[in-house]
């Protein structure tokens, strides 16, 4: 095979992902896993039906439309206008995608040049660096830094250049539980009109804000015809496993979307969309229970957290709590998460692996709090002995 090494220098250092690493050790070690983002429940019976019911009257079995059955856009469209107020043609301007992973790999491969400049909050969800890099382009990190981890949008003004494109936001954003607020939104807003940059928005947390309110970026002005708006079902309704995600978009930006999405999966989760359909339509109840349940969560683990040492940042929204483990004597976020299975059962994720400069994550760790309270109980007890 001669010494060219197999993997492509664009994916050079993005190796398996720390969800991998510490799942697996959580499952060696019978920890438990608050590493990774997923319910330790699954989401509504009557939404597992449908599922069910669609498979059995064979709804979905064979290709689905490339973009998405037209009741799963019709519903997203409804849930945008719903929600956020804004309205977008489901038969133009919404693509159904394998989750939001897809959705943000058909984006960024879809929209970016080699050589295009992207701006990303660090610390970033992992797949943005890979994608960025499989698209051929720069990424460039505007880094939120505790306590507040608010942007500094002077920072964010400096950052951009002639050869910026994109700006690639996440809120609520996942590891920090930070909201963009709505002053910050206006500004950045502004400035990508100003610059002429496109927005794509990671929103899948938009039904997890616990103070505050979820403000969609593509409802200022301007933005509309900017703006790439993506979310998926897996964390709102608890079935990370079906990987139903979606764009909504102008009708162009989705058309461009579109064409790099049919050659990543072209379709998937066939009968899970006739699902997900009846889910976004659920009523306000479920989302408010949804929410307080998890906000309950927050509350549990938060305390938890702070008795056992840890200097906890409550989150504004997002499922995650990141804290600070200087005050346990601990400076590594990495060796720490690395020896915690060992020292009393439990998984966290090191948020060093989610910034470009390791250093200003260092001390930090991440937990979840989407499982059951009697395993967030046991969870904190563990934690205690530190
Ligand atoms: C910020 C963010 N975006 C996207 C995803 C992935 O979403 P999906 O499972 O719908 O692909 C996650 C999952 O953890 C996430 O935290």
């Amino acid at each position: 095979m001669g010494t060219r090494p197999l993997l492509n220098q664009r994916l050079h250092g993005l190796g398996t992902t720390i969800f991998a690493e510490m799942s697996a050790l959580a499952a060696a070690t019978g920890s438990i896993n608050l590493g990774q983002g997923f319910p330790d429940t699954d989401g509504p019976r009557g939404i597992a039906e449908a599922a069910a019911r669609a498979v059995l009257d064979g709804r979905g079995n064979q290709y689905p439309p490339g973009p998405g059955i037209p009741e799963l856009r019709q519903a997203v469209a409804e849930h945008q206008q719903r929600f956020r107020g804004l309205a977008y043609d489901p038969d133009t301007e919404v693509l159904v995608t394998a989750g939001a992973t897809e959705a943000i790999a058909a984006a960024l491969l879809a929209l970016l040049e080699p050589g295009d400049e992207v701006i990303a909050l660090e610390p970033f969800y992992d797949s943005y660096a890979a994608c960025i890099a499989m698209a051929g382009a720069v990424r460039v990190p505007l880094t939120l830094r505790a306590p507040d981890f608010r942007p500094d949008l002077d920072r964010l003004r400096a950052l951009v250049t002639p050869r910026t494109r994109l700006l690639l936001l996440n809120s609520p954003h996942n590891p920090t539980g930070l909201v963009l607020d709505a002053e910050e939104l206006a500004a950045i807003a502004a400035l990508a009109v100003e610059r002429d940059l496109l927005v794509v928005t990671d929103e899948v947390y938009e039904h997890l804000v616990f103070s505050g309110a979820h403000h969609p970026i593509a409802a200022l002005p301007g933005m509309r015809e900017r703006t790439v708006s993506i979310s998926s079902a897996g964390k709102t309704f608890s079935f990370t496993g079906w990987k139903v995600g979606w764009v909504t978009a102008a009708a162009p930006l989705v058309a461009a979307v579109r064409t790099a999405k049919q050659y990543l999966t072209y379709v998937s989760a066939g009968p899970f969309q006739y699902a997900v359909a009846e889910a976004l339509r659920l009523p306000d109840d479920y989302y408010n229970g949804f929410r307080a349940d998890l906000l309950r969560k927050r509350d549990l683990l938060a305390a938890g957290l702070t008795a056992a040492g840890f200097r906890v940042f409550n989150p504004e929204g997002t499922y995650f709590i990141t804290t600070d483990i200087t005050p346990l004597g601990e400076e590594d976020g990495i060796g720490f998460c690395r020896t915690l299975p060992e020292r009393c059962g439990v998984v966290a994720i090191p948020n060093a692996v989610f910034y470009d400069d390791p250093d200003a994550g260092r001390p930090l760790v991440r937990f979840t709090f989407c499982k059951r309270v009697e395993v967030l109980e046991e969870a904190v007890s563990r934690l205690s002995r530190l």
